[in-house]
């Protein structure tokens, strides 16, 4: 006792003590530091919400509304629980912001970064329900073998060529409504499309079409864009208008033929 009373006066007390509480601290942070770092990302979600609600509230507020209740009288929808997937969709393919509410949002150059696709996403996401920008083992269709996308082909001719065609080539609905070329539509559309359902096309959730299906009709697709056509394709319109075509061209040739051999021939 005598000798730590002495040592307290020691002129070097206080700069060791300073020491030990330092390295106290550290050690006690060290131990809770897998706490804290989930914390932290807490935090970063925090500060990614608190960017999309500012970008919502310049972009998108004006038919949306400033919570995404929506404005009736721009027709412009209650976004709470869209869900992120639909806003990522959306504002990726340039569908929103739009310009001016007509009919159909058209797909066009979209002018915002990821991160503020991101920002967004997560401030939607945050006010309630709605699927998730999916992760690219969800759609990705490279798993999928032959077997696979003649499944795919029999599904996306059971449930989109009623209005996107049986090659995926696109196709007009009622009202004007336009049902878009799949051609150049990547996994990630096609996963997000049938899952967020965009305008008059219906929703298809991951209940009734799985991500493996949905992988094997991105496989279909994929495989239909990549085959080259034999010349003149008629936008894949069928076998009666290609027929048709056939028609034309064959009967046409043959009846030219026809008739050179009638003009040229000893006959004549
Ligand atoms: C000029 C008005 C207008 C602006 C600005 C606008 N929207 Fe929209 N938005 C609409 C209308 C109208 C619809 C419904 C369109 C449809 O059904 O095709 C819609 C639909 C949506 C949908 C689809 C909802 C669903 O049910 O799947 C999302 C998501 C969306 N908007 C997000 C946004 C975001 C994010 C912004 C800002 C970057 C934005 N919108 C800016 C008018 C607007
Ligand atoms: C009732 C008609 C209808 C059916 C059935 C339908 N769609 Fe659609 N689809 C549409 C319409 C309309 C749009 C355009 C929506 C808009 O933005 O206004 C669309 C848009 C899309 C897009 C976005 C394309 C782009 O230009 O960005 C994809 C991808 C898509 N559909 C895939 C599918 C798949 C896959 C299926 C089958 C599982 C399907 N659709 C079934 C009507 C339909």
């Amino acid at each position: 006792m005598r000798f730590l009373a002495s040592g307290r006066r020691h002129k070097a007390a206080r700069p060791l003590l300073l020491l030990v509480s330092l390295f106290l601290v550290g050690a006690f942070y060290a131990a809770l530091a897998p706490a804290t770092s989930s914390s932290a990302e807490g935090v970063a979600d925090a500060q990614l919400v608190a960017r999309g609600k500012q970008l919502f509230a310049v972009n998108c507020a004006s038919c949306h509304g400033l919570n995404a209740e929506g404005l009736a009288q721009q027709g412009a929808p209650n976004l709470t629980n869209v869900g992120a997937a639909a806003v990522d969709f959306q504002v990726r393919t340039g569908r929103m912001p739009m310009a001016n509410p007509l009919v159909q949002a058209p797909r066009k150059e979209n002018t915002f970064t990821e991160d503020e696709i991101a920002a967004l996403a997560a401030y939607v996401a945050s006010l309630g329900e709605g699927p998730a920008i999916p992760g690219e083992n969800q759609y990705d269709p490279s798993s999928v073998d032959a077997g696979g996308v003649a499944r795919g082909g029999d599904l996306f001719r059971t449930n989109c060529s009623a209005c996107h065609n049986f090659k995926g080539a696109g196709g007009a609905l009622p009202n004007g409504v336009v049902a878009p070329s799949l051609e150049d539509s990547t996994g990630k559309d096609l996963w997000e499309a049938m899952r967020t359902g965009p305008g008059q096309m219906p929703v298809f959730a991951s209940g009734a079409v799985p991500d493996e299906d949905v992988q094997k009709m991105v496989a279909y697709l994929q495989q239909v864009n990549q085959t080259p056509s034999a010349g003149l394709t008629l936008g894949g319109l069928g076998p009666v208008s290609e027929g048709f075509w056939g028609w034309v061209v064959g009967i046409g040739g043959l009846v030219l033929f026809a008739i050179w051999i009638a003009t040229r021939g000893p006959r004549a």
